[in-house]
């Protein structure tokens, strides 16, 4: 069995291979974060404790061969590129997932962060993936070379238009850790549960 999680992050369950890219990922593949929030230049909400993962960038060709992927995992990852980006990312997914493989994409959900609104800052920081107004001058612009923000919201409309987009059939909307993908009672993180949307795609037809 196998089952990548894209752009893990601090998420990942046992059995699962994970893969992250960029200067982050790097550091803390090496334990070096810790250092930057030591020197202030990275807040302690980036001091993760980073699992073992595989530096692979996702907006390339997965190390992956066709059809040879049963699961693929993927929370908070694509809204952090354009959307024809996200498009190819989700076609490479397709193409290594097994005819009955399933993929699980979690979102922050531009209508639950529109609905949940209660205050400007809390709204740009899930709006744009960061405290914009922590990064400002100088240090701020070194700060932000760590950071990525987001580049494309969606709703599930348009996250369910997106999958199609790619290719993928039978799009279903999920909940927090309900669905078919195995381990996401550990995968769907709860600091994401109260902005996020969660969809499966793919394998068999369900009644
Ligand atoms: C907001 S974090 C999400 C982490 C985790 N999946 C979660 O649910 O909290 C976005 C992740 O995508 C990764 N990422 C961004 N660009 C990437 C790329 N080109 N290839 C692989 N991973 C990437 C980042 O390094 C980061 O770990």
């Amino acid at each position: 069995m196998r089952k990548i999680n894209l752009g893990s992050g601090p998420a990942s369950a046992r059995g699962w291979v994970n893969y992250d890219w960029g200067l982050m990922p790097f550091l803390g593949k090496y334990r070096l974060v810790s250092i930057l929030v030591w020197l202030k230049i990275l807040g302690r909400e980036y001091d993760w404790c980073w699992p073992k993962i595989e530096l692979v960038d996702i907006r390339g060709e997965l190390p992956n061969e066709d059809k040879s992927v049963d699961y693929i995992y993927c929370s908070h990852v694509l809204e952090h590129f354009e959307k024809s980006e996200a498009v190819a990312i989700l076609k490479e997914c397709k193409r290594v997932l097994k005819d009955k493989g399933l993929i699980r994409i979690v979102l922050p959900d531009l209508n639950k962060i529109v609905k949940n609104y209660s205050e400007a800052d809390s709204f740009n920081r899930e709006f744009f993936g960061y405290d914009k107004d922590k990064y400002l001058g100088l240090l701020g612009s070194l700060k932000k070379v760590f950071i990525r923000e987001h580049k494309w919201m969606y709703d599930s409309k348009s996250a369910r238009r997106l999958l199609s987009e790619a290719g993928f059939k039978n799009i279903r909307l999920c909940s927090y850790r309900k669905g078919a993908v195995p381990n996401i009672d550990k995968l769907d993180l709860e600091q994401h549960r109260k902005i996020s949307l969660y969809l499966e795609a793919g394998g068999k037809k369900t009644k």
